[in-house]
């Protein structure tokens, strides 16, 4: 294998995608696609699992997170894509009735956020800490970089993936994650292009 020096990017570094849920002040839930997710640890010894997730210019999603100091994460699979896309390509911002397509939204257990019943795992997360990363123009449509350092504080997953009788690569198959590699395209994590971004939610 002969590597070349290649531009900044994460290109061929593979991470799921998430929706991000929260409610707005009036109970409807609101939903926002994410990929700029990571795990850290917050505490010592067993506890505090941590989510860094990063959100680039002013949106819905940034609002609500702000004025809830919370949301849900969950993990986005084949079967919500179209519904995924949707939400990742609509903003919240300048489309109110974006929330018109919902899916089977439960509430949380511990915190006030809508989770995603078709979603394999869901996290409700309690946002410990902001930060600005880069200083974009100020006001509503400030192009800030912002993480959110977030507190896991549950988790639901789909009971057949807490089966250990079954090997992890099997359960995993059955979650049926997906990723967004490069070039705008959703893969899966078995070899396989789904589809560009914006196309599946043609399908809605
Ligand atoms: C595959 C994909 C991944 C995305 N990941 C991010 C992300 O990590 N951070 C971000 O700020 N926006 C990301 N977006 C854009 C948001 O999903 C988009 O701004 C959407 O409008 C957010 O919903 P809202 O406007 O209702 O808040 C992504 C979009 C797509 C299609």
């Amino acid at each position: 294998m002969a590597k070349i020096k290649g531009e900044i990017s994460n290109d061929f570094c593979p991470q799921a995608l998430y929706l991000y849920g929260n409610y707005e002040e009036d109970g409807t839930p609101h939903f926002g696609l994410f990929c700029w997710y990571g795990w850290c640890w917050l505490g010592e010894g067993s506890g505090k699992l941590g989510v860094m997730a990063c959100i680039g210019e002013e949106k819905r999603t940034k609002d609500l997170i702000r004025r809830t100091g919370m949301f849900s994460a969950n993990l986005v699979n084949e079967p919500l894509l179209p519904l995924a896309d949707y939400y990742g390509c609509v903003s919240g911002r300048t489309t109110p009735n974006k929330m018109k397509r919902l899916p089977t939204v439960e509430r949380g257990q511990v915190l006030d956020v809508p989770t995603i019943a078709e979603s394999p795992v869901s996290l409700e997360l309690k946002v410990v800490k902001e930060e600005a990363l880069s200083k974009g123009r100020l006001g509503p449509e400030s192009s800030e970089s912002t993480l959110f350092l977030c507190e896991v504080v549950n988790v639901t997953i789909d009971e057949r993936l807490t089966d250990k009788s079954l090997p992890v690569i099997e359960r995993m198959k059955l979650s049926q994650p997906v990723s967004s590699m490069a070039e705008e395209a959703y893969v899966n994590f078995f070899g396989q292009e789904l589809a560009k971004w914006g196309e599946p939610m043609k399908s809605l």
